[in-house]
């Protein structure tokens, strides 16, 4: 049993938080009370994470006070909790001296070399008794330090070469759990809070898969996205990076402080102050103990919303580590057991292209087996094509691996030096390697699929749920798990199978009486008799919902029309745009899928067909956006009244103008949106213009 001590379980007093307040305060007071109020919740979520108001409440309060500040802009104050971002971007960072020099520290790599610091330390204090030492994760971030002043945050800095850092007051700001004020009010006059800022990983991953889509930079990891966040130059862009703080020690401290005497007391009294310490932090006595923790949270590592790399192991008593004291850049009495890497290198053998369920073809790098933190990795995924010209990686090259958590196994960079002569060119297969349909890359978008979405056996149970779907052909009792099963069982291989079930094969299911296999056999017979805007809708085009599916069926009335159409007429259909239009034109094209849309309709899917309805797309002005303001005098007619002239020719008419609208009709005393078209180049027609169109089209105001 390690003898663990959980040390910063204590509960939070929850008394003092304001409750009612005077109606009659000054703004003064309101702006102090509400801060005040804020602070308090800021502390309770981040440093102590016991949230006790709900988000929404957070929110109303943030918002009273900015209305407050807004309305008396004399009350604000630079820690107000409105205030994290605002300053305006620098040319350069200012350099900043530590007073106290920001020390790196000795790793151990293996359990002997751990031993090995353990008794060095033993030796110098002379002891043979256990020592305690503070335990903690080695957070994979950015060393800072954080200068408070009157309890207010002045100054922020990185660590640089541990003398000169740079002035990172600006993005350190904008972290949400680094208080502008520290808590409560028993901090020394001036302190100096040392941590890491580092990115969550859930934060990271959901940065890179956005920045991915948008074809933008990707961080290879969580450390140098948080490093390359706090470099930047202007505030608001470190503001939409999700970082945190977490304080690990304390540099310059004023001498009206009263610290604890051991590491532990004094992160205590951190954490009291507003700031947030890890909550893995324990002491434990002795060298086995520690060991112990070192392989529990190695085995619990994985599990962290965050990265670490090791452990940080200190002596506890600060009268310990004076004695210890320093060597070069490095205390004695701390070191930093690492755990295994998470990034290793190995050889890209070849790419695969695996088949997800809605047929997005994703590369899958086939490597060279590789250890990497503790678990053998053949395998990583390259995300797309996108991703693989920005890796510029080629089959043959010499690549580099990184396995963090449960996500999958990443290839994050290239070792180009390492390229052979005959390295290959990774190149998109034009037929899907499962079903051999036709694999479609729409511009614009980053995934290729696969069109085969009715055959492909990789989507063949989202396919077929999609088709039995209550908006599709509402097929009642054939549920996702029925589907499941019959699938399972090699009962049905793609949609129109469904419609050759018979009664004994439905009945021979598990937990399936012979009754509800009937209900079944006569629910699908039922859902023969359909729409075509079901029927397009059930074939799981992508992109083509509801909505465009009806608008499809509208527009073009029968299905052949559809599968014949070209991609400019399909461009015709309301709510089609080019990227639905190559969508519907691909998966036609597919000629798997006309065979079960033949099948389909030869077991009896049916649909009544008839001619086009108009559609306000037939309209002489259809597309057209117009904008109508001043008065209409010598027509008399209202504003309405023009608009409703101009709806019937198809025209849409807005409330304001942008440089989409083709043409403002301005009356008399036209102002702002007039001053707004004329500088879009927008067309103004005056109300003898605009009659003179109506009339064109056969129109007059009298109707
Ligand atoms: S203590 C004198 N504690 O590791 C002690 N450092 O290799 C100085 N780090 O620059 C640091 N987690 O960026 C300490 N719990 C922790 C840490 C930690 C991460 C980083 C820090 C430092 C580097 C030293």
């Amino acid at each position: 049993m390690t003898e663990q001590n959980d040390l910063f379980a204590e509960e939070p007093d929850g008394s003092s938080l304001p409750s009612g307040h005077a109606t009659d305060e000054t703004p003064a007071a309101q702006a102090e009370r509400l801060r005040n109020e804020i602070n308090q919740h800021n502390y309770r979520y981040y440093t102590l994470d016991e949230p006790s108001i709900p988000d929404a409440e957070y929110d109303r309060l943030m918002r009273t006070l900015q209305n407050l500040e807004q309305q008396h802009p004399e009350l604000i104050s630079a820690d107000s909790p409105t205030q994290r971002v605002g300053a305006q971007p620098l040319t350069e960072f200012e350099e900043v001296q530590h007073d106290i020099p920001m020390l790196s520290l000795d790793n151990a790599m293996n359990a002997d070399e751990f031993a090995a610091f353990y008794q060095r330390v033993q030796d110098r204090l002379k002891s043979h008794d256990d020592i305690a030492l503070a335990c903690e994760p080695k957070l994979d971030g950015l060393a800072v330090s954080l200068l408070y002043e009157e309890g207010a945050l002045v100054r922020a800095a990185t660590r640089g070469d541990g003398q000169t850092g740079e002035n990172i007051t600006q993005n350190v700001r904008t972290i949400k759990n680094v208080p502008l004020k520290l808590y409560g009010d028993n901090y020394p006059s001036r302190i100096e809070i040392r941590g890491e800022v580092y990115m969550p990983k859930a934060g990271f991953e959901a940065y890179n898969d956005k920045a991915r889509e948008n074809d933008e930079k990707v961080f290879a990891n969580p450390r140098n996205a948080a490093a390359g966040s706090l470099r930047q130059l202007d505030p608001k862009i470190t503001a939409r990076r999700p970082l945190e703080f977490c304080a690990y020690s304390i540099g310059v401290v004023s001498d009206d402080a009263q610290l604890a005497d051991t590491h532990s007391g004094i992160l205590q009294q951190v954490k009291n102050w507003g700031i947030k310490i890890n909550p893995e932090m324990r002491v434990v006595q002795g060298l086995e103990a520690a060991q112990t923790f070192f392989e529990t949270l190695g085995e619990k590592r994985h599990s962290l919303d965050y990265e670490i790399d090791g452990t940080v192991f200190k002596v506890d008593d600060l009268g310990l580590q004076q004695t210890l004291g320093f060597v070069a850049r490095a205390p004695r009495w701390a070191i930093a057991y690492k755990f295994p890497a998470v990034e290793e290198m190995t050889l890209l053998q070849g790419v695969d292209f695996q088949v997800g369920r809605t047929g997005a073809l994703t590369p899958v790098a086939r490597l060279n087996p590789v250890h990497v933190a503790g678990v053998t990795v053949s395998n990583a995924t390259l995300h797309n094509m996108d991703e693989i010209a920005r890796l510029d990686v080629k089959v043959g090259d010499t690549v580099i691996i990184r396995r963090a958590g449960d996500v999958i196994p990443q290839v994050v960079s290239v070792v180009t030096e390492k390229r052979p002569a005959d390295a290959q060119d990774i190149r998109m297969p034009s037929h899907c390697p499962v079903c051999d349909s036709l694999v479609e890359k729409v511009e614009g978008e980053a995934v290729a699929r696969c069109t085969g979405g009715l055959v492909c056996s990789a989507q063949r149970k989202e396919a077929i749920k999609h088709f039995a779907s209550r908006k599709a052909l509402d097929i009642e009792g054939l549920g996702d798990k029925l589907i499941d099963q019959l699938v399972d069982a090699g009962l049905i291989d793609s949609v129109d199978d469904l419609f050759h079930l018979t009664l004994e094969q439905l009945s021979g299911l598990e937990r399936m009486a012979e009754k509800s296999a009937q209900n079944i056999l006569d629910a699908l017979n039922k859902a023969k008799n359909t729409t075509l805007a079901r029927f397009l809708y059930a074939l799981g085009i992508r992109e083509v919902g509801v909505v465009t599916a009806n608008n499809l069926a509208t527009h073009f009335g029968f299905l052949q029309r559809i599968m014949d159409a070209s991609e400019e007429a399909l461009i015709e259909v309301p709510d089609v745009g080019a990227i639905v239009a190559a969508h519907i034109h691909n998966f036609f094209a597919e000629q798997h899928n006309r065979v079960v849309i033949a099948q389909l309709q030869k077991a009896g899917i049916n649909w009544a067909e008839s001619e086009p309805q108009t559609t306000a797309q037939d309209l002489p002005l259809s597309g057209q956006t117009a904008v109508i303001t001043g008065t209409l005098t010598s027509s008399n007619l209202s504003r309405d009244e023009a608009k409703a002239l101009l709806q019937q020719l198809g025209v849409k008419v807005t409330g304001s103008v942008s440089a989409k609208t083709d043409f403002l009709v301005a009356g008399e005393k036209a102002g702002s949106k007039l001053t707004k078209a004329q500088s879009l180049d927008v067309d103004v027609l005056d109300e003898q213009a605009f009659l003179a169109l109506l009339a064109e089209h056969g129109l007059s105001p009298q109707g």
